[in-house]
């Protein structure tokens, strides 16, 4: 099966072509223009997404070597998404769809961030885990051998890459801040400051707001020039806070649902010590822990495509004319 990929539902304009679990193209650009206002501007992005779809999508044809007439069908982001971006992929999608006569599938984003695992080990069956860390969601699902999902964690309030970037925003490094926060980390000692670990042994949810308020105060505390010098240490701290959040509450999780592995997946699953310690801590449970490959971290094109594929494969998912759901949930 062929297909090729649309995503738009935030920040990221991306493209591309997928054949059964194979990538044969990415393309993405990840729009800069919102830096400046320290978040992601809903209507500056679906301009930006009008005026880069056209030739990322014709990118995406050429690098994988196929044209529009050879796809079996192509899928967008149906949701969950910012409405104008999302309608800016959804509209595109169904033009080409129409003028080339495929099918059209749109598809739910959180299911792309988990096949993107998928793409990137093609063995991944349920039943496991699935631990989906972005910008916006921090969930637990359990996916049953059938596929169906079944939510059994969320966050409180923040996401963790949400935690990441406002923390960020307070020790003033730029949007958005988690891959940098990563990589001062490194130098960084992990347990220069104590930072709370929101709802520790209280069950599957997660809350991150607790850590922002414990970071801007500790900010306020040190002062301009000791919370410049001690950067990395407060990045270090932050990172270890979140992390071990993420995988205290994922093995809490593995053992009382008795599932062999997770798989975790979104944007901040790109993070080198969450990998690090999740593959660690599930090895020490006698369960597997798996990742996209760093390339499929963030939003991508070929995500969407997988999700329509694993629906297709389920017979579960019907043709569209178009539409999107900002608010869909997982599953
Ligand atoms: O999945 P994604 O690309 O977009 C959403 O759907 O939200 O996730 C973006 C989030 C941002 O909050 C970003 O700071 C975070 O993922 N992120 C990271 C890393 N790379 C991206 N957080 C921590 N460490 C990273 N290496
Ligand atoms: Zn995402």
């Amino acid at each position: 099966m062929l297909l090729l990929g649309i995503e738009t539902s935030c920040d990221e304009t991306a493209a591309a072509v997928v054949r059964d679990w194979t990538v044969l193209s990415n393309v993405l650009k990840t729009q800069t223009v919102h830096e400046e206002f320290g978040g992601v501007v809903p209507e500056i992005a679906s301009r930006e997404h009008l005026r880069l779809l056209p030739g990322i999508v014709r990118e995406a044809l050429d690098v994988a070597k196929v044209s529009v007439d050879d796809l079996d069908g192509i899928a967008y982001t149906r949701g969950p998404g910012l409405a104008g971006p999302l309608l800016v992929g959804a509209s595109f999608a169904r033009a080409l769809a129409m003028d080339a006569g495929k099918p059209l599938w749109g598809a739910n984003h959180l299911e792309g961030h988990l096949a993107a695992v998928r793409l990137t080990f093609p063995d991944l069956k349920p039943p496991f885990l699935c631990l989906t860390v972005s910008g916006g969601h921090t969930e637990l699902t359990e996916v049953a051998p059938d596929g169906e999902f079944l939510p059994i964690g969320n966050t409180r309030d923040d996401a963790a890459g949400e935690a990441f970037d406002k923390c960020g925003k307070i020790m003033g490094l730029g949007y958005p801040a988690g891959p940098l926060i990563s990589r001062l980390a490194a130098e960084g000692d992990r347990k220069a400051f104590a930072l709370p670990i929101g709802l520790r042994g209280e069950g599957l949810d997660f809350s991150f707001s607790g850590l922002k308020t414990a970071v801007s105060r500790l900010v306020k505390e040190l002062g301009p020039e000791q919370a410049k010098a001690r950067t990395a240490d407060l990045c270090a701290s932050l990172e270890s806070a979140i992390v071990e959040a993420l995988v205290g509450k994922a093995m809490l999780a593995l053992r009382e649902r008795n599932l062999p592995g997770v798989a975790v997946c979104g944007g901040v699953s790109a993070n080198r010590h969450l990998r690090e310690r999740m593959a660690s801590m599930a090895d020490r449970n006698g369960a597997w822990a798996r990742f996209p490959s760093p390339d499929l971290c963030t939003d991508n094109g070929a995500m969407i495509a997988g999700a329509a594929m694993w629906r297709l494969e389920r017979g579960d998912l019907e043709p569209l004319r178009g539409g999107v759901e900002p608010g869909l949930e997982l599953g």
